[in-house]
C-alpha cells in the first residue's frame, strides 16, 4: 500500500504469508524506509502507550535520580545518557535530548571469552519507575520479534534460506533507546538541529514516535524530508550493515531530528547481530572480498556519539584491539 507516496506494509499482511519476500526489501531499496502498520498482535496499543508513561515518568524525575543510573557507570553500555553527552556531530547546533539506553539482556560473557569491554549483559532499571522494566522488556520482546520476521523476508529477498541470519543472532548489539526531547524556549532557526544528521550503523531500526521532528534526506530531489507520525506504526529505517551486505542496493537512511521546542518523544530499536559477526556482501550482490564486523563497526560510532566510551578507549580501559574509523563511510549525501 502507499499513501500520499508514503509506503506502508501491513504486518499481519507479512505474518499470513500475503508479503512477497521480496517486497520489503525492494522498498527499502527504493525510498529506504517504510512503515510497518496493523501490528495490534505483537504490539497493542496499550504497550505503546505504556512505554510511552513509563518513560515520562523516569524522565520527568530529578536529574539527580535518572544520574544514578547514567550510562557511564555501566559495564555495557546500559542506562541514562544526560543531555550533556553530546557525541562529535558537527551539524549538532541545539541539544535538547537525553536518553535510556537498553540491549539484549544476558549474562555477561567469562572473562575467558571477554574482549574485555562488552556491550552485551544485563539490563538496569530503576525500580522506583513503576512498571518500567517490564514495559521496557516487552517492548523490546516485540520489536525483536517483529525484525525477525522483517529479516526472514530480508534473507529470501535475497535468495538465502529464511534462517539465513538466525546463525549470527544469539546475543545480538540489538539496541532500544528512549529518547525524550526536552520542551524548552530557546529561540532557533528552522533547520537548527537537535539529533545531528546521521545514519543508523545496525541493519535497520524500527521507530515509534510521538510527534513530527525527524527528518529523512530523499536523495532524488537532494532534499530533507518531514517524516509523518502516524499512530501505533514503526517507521523502519535502512542502516550500515544492510547496505553493505546488499553491496548499496539499500541505502542507509540519512537522518535527523530538528529543534521544535515541543516535548517529544522516540523508540528507536535498532536490529542487529552479534558484535563478532563478520560479514561479506551477500553473493546475489556481487563479489567482494570486502569484510566488516558488525560490533567494530558499532563501537566505532558510539566512540563517536559517547564521550564516555572514547575516555574508556583512549585511556585503554576497553582494550580496542581495531581501528576507530574517524568517519562513518555509509554517512554520505
Ligand atoms: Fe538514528
Amino acid at each position: 500500500m502507499v499513501i500520499h507516496s508514503i509506503p506502508v506494509i501491513s504486518y499481519e499482511e507479512i505474518i499470513s504469508g500475503d508479503v512477497a519476500p521480496a517486497h520489503v526489501l525492494e522498498t527499502l531499496a527504493e525510498t529506504g524506509y517504510f512503515y510497518l502498520s496493523d501490528l495490534d498482535k505483537v504490539i497493542s496499543p496499550q504497550l505503546f502507550k505504556a512505554l510511552q508513561d513509563v518513560s515520562k515518568s523516569f524522565f520527568d524525575s530529578s536529574l539527580e535520580s535518572k544520574m544514578e543510573y547514567y550510562i557511564g557507570d555501566s559495564d555495557h553500555h546500559r542506562g541514562y545518557v544526560p543531555v550533556t553527552e553530546q557525541g562529535a556531530y558537527g551539524d549538532e547546533s541545539i541539544r535538547t535530548y537525553e536518553a535510556f539506553d537498553i540491549g539484549y539482556e544476558a549474562e555477561p560473557l567469562p572473562p575467558d571469552r571477554s574482549l574485555g569491554f562488552e556491550l552485551i549483559g544485563p539490563n538496569r532499571y530503576p525500580a522506583r519507575i513503576d512498571g518500567m522494566a517490564a514495559t521496557a522488556e516487552a517492548y523490546y520482546a516485540a520489536n525483536f520479534t517483529v525484525s525477525r520476521h522483517l529479516l526472514r523476508l530480508i534473507a529470501q529477498g535475497v535468495g538465502e534460506d529464511e534462517e539465513y541470519f538466525d546463525r549470527w543472532i544469539t546475543r545480538p548489539a540489538s539496541q532500544l533507546r528512549l529518547i525524550h526531547y526536552v520542551p524548552n524556549d530557546v529561540l532557533v532557526n528552522s533547520d537548527d538541529t537537535s539529533m545531528g544528521a546521521h545514519t543508523d550503523y545496525e541493519l535497520f531500526t524500527l521507530i515509534h514516535q510521538t510527534s513530527p521532528g525527524l527528518l529523512a534526506y530523499d536523495r532524488p530531489t537532494r532534499t530533507w524530508r518531514n517524516m509523518p507520525v502516524f499512530k501505533n506504526t514503526l517507521l523502519v529505517l535502512g542502516g550500515d550493515m544492510l547496505q553493505f551486505l546488499t553491496g548499496g542496493k539499500v541505502k542507509s537512511l540519512l537522518h535527523r531530528v530538528i529543534t521544535t521546542g515541543e516535548e517529544r518523544y522516540s523508540f528507536p530499536f535498532f536490529m542487529n547481530l552479534d558484535f563478532e559477526t563478520e560479514l561479506r556482501v551477500l553473493p546475489k550482490f556481487g563479489a567482494s572480498d570486502e569484510r566488516i564486523t558488525v560490533g567494530h563497526h558499532l563501537l566505532g560510532q558510539l566512540y563517536r556519539d559517547f564521550p564516555y566510551i572514547k575516555e574508556r578507549v583512549d585511556s585503554g580501559k576497553w582494550p580496542v584491539d581495531f581501528a576507530i574509523p574517524d568517519r562513518n563511510v555509509f554517512e554520505q549525501l
